[in-house]
């Protein structure tokens, strides 16, 4: 470690301020001789051929990439023998700092999302891979950009995997199977990260959660996770799916790269157009509340649309999983109440429904059942009120405040499960009455079944135990002991409770 820990001066330039210090470096903000505000990272482990080649790898990767979404390098320089590197200094909030307000939810997480997808395609395109994607490492700029930093651990094709400055590994709950593994991490290694962070940034909590280290490793190599559909209405089932697919234990399975990840992430912003999310990423910063008062009123209303546009057609289960949507963004919201009413009157046409075998498509959100129709509507619970308006400081309404109205989604259940019953037993397959029992149609849980998901039918929810003990044992002490997980920042949000066994009734409403 140098002894210049307290210096003011660092080659030419003056120390303004610390801005982080990691492992084996200290972060500072920095003025140039001629002015310029920067930042400088200083080597502050021990200088050794191992630190010093590990450093000489970070100049040479910021070097490579030349793209307004990821950090470049300025300068280089020794300093008492201590190499440092220079970089923009980036003025912005990371996603880490939006975390600790609690999960930003859906577009939120989409408008970071898409443009952190496109510097980290420009990373791939340079023929790296980041290895240390994490919301500590994605700052937003008030201007609306979205800056990947920290190159410390990124590899290129002509850097070996086993030399001695690369055991240190990345931060555990944003590592791939295969960098867990010591496998040959590819692109699709940061796409896996990107998805950690997407869910964690909609769902307050990630994928692979665990109290211990050692066992979200497990649950990581398990691949095995609650869908992000399960966790919040917020998140529409493609969205739910896209997510699940970047978590795929095989590279293979997921998005090839960043390029791909952005494009897919794209297509699911519904609510602005693509080109205007740096709007969107502005206000978030500078404005979070206000931001997501807008979100929210157009939520509702693009929810209400597409209810009653699905309405208009006859397909109340589109209908009310729009409604449910819209009501995990404004549980009060009076159109929305107003579609609440609407879909509960008209039994006629449901027992139509049911006459001229048109089974309705059951939701694929988590919809619980079967769960008892009450004689009357007396029996319907309130709407869980939104902890935006009871002060909560969460920048959304928990994906614990899903309205739940077990009533209107009952009847629903009751519905499609009659469907179903009539359709298997038309066929005799004995197979579709078992799906049907459990609220589910063949074709709408083959579109559920994707790697890592829990059994829709069983509704077994990945919480730890079984294999993932077993898992441990091939871990290597390299991963275990790598640097500590940062974890404490954003807010945990509860797991809601896993889907009902086939024939158990969920507890009654209070
Ligand atoms: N260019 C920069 N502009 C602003 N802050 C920065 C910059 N680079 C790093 N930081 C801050 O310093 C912290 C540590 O930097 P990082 O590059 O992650 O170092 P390490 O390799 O030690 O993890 C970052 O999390 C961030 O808060
Ligand atoms: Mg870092």
């Amino acid at each position: 470690m140098s002894s210049r820990t307290d210096a003011v001066q660092i080659g030419p330039y003056r120390i303004v301020r610390q801005l982080g210090a990691g492992g084996w470096s200290t972060v500072f903000e920095v003025e140039s001789a001629e002015g310029y505000r920067l930042a400088l990272k200083r080597l502050s482990a021990e200088l050794t051929p191992v630190t010093q080649a590990r450093f000489r790898r970070e100049v040479e990767c910021l070097r490579r990439i030349q793209h307004p979404g990821v950090l470049h390098l300025v300068d280089a320089g020794l300093d008492d023998g201590a190499p440092y590197l220079v970089t923009p200094l980036v003025n912005g909030t990371s996603l880490r700092q939006l975390l600790t307000r609690g999960p930003v939810g859906v577009e939120a997480a989409l408008a970071i999302g898409v443009a952190a997808a496109d510097a980290v395609a420009a990373i791939h395109a340079g023929g790296l891979v980041h290895r240390d994607l994490k919301p500590e490492h994605l700052i937003v700029t008030p201007e609306g950009n979205v800056v990947v930093i920290d190159l410390g651990l990124a590899i290129g094709p002509e850097h070996s995997r086993h030399t001695a400055e690369d055991t240190l590994t990345g931060s555990v709950p944003y590592m791939s199977p295969e960098q867990i593994d010591d496998r040959a991490p590819s692109p699709a290694s940061d796409v896996w990260a990107l998805g950690v962070i997407l869910y964690e940034a909609i769902a307050g909590r990630r994928p692979f959660e665990r109290a211990r280290q050692s066992e979200e490793v497990a649950a990581i190599l398990s691949g095995r996770h609650t869908p992000l559909d399960d966790l919040t209405a917020m998140s529409p089932p493609a969205l739910a799916r896209l997510v699940a697919s970047c978590l795929a234990p095989a590279p293979s399975q997921r998005p090839a790269d960043g390029a791909a990840l952005a494009a897919a992430l794209t297509a699911q912003v519904d609510w602005t157009s693509p080109d205007r999310l740096v709007e969107d990423r502005t206000a978030l910063v500078r404005e979070p509340d206000a931001f997501l008062a807008r979100t929210r009123e157009r939520r509702v209303g693009l929810a209400v649309q597409a209810a009653e546009r699905a309405l208009a057609s006859g397909d109340r289960f589109a209908a009310t999983r729009e409604v449910e949507r819209g009501l995990a963004y404004a549980p009060e919201s009076p159109p929305l109440r107003g579609l609440i009413e609407k879909l509960m009157s008209g039994p006629l046409r449901v027992a139509q429904t049911v006459r001229g075998h048109a089974a309705p498509r059951p939701s694929l959100s988590p919809v619980p059942v079967p769960v008892p129709v009450p004689d009357s509507a007396s029996a319907a619970p309130s709407l869980v009120p939104s902890p935006l308006a009871s002060g909560s400081p969460s920048l959304t309404p928990s994906p614990l405040s899903r309205p739940r109205w077990p009533w209107l989604v009952g009847a629903g259940a009751l519905v499609a499960t009659l469907a179903i019953i009539a359709a298997a037993t038309r066929s005799g397959d004995d197979r579709a009455a078992a799906t049907a029992s459990s609220g589910s149609t063949p074709s709408a849980r083959a579109a559920e079944v994707i790697p890592g998901r829990p059994d829709p039918l069983t509704g077994i929810d990945p919480t730890p135990g079984i294999d993932e003990a077993a898992l441990l044992g091939g871990i290597p002490d390299r991963v275990l002991s790598s640097r500590p997980a940062n974890v404490t920042a954003t807010k945990p949000a509860h797991v809601k409770p896993s889907r009902p066994a086939p024939g158990r009734l969920p507890a009654a409403p209070p």
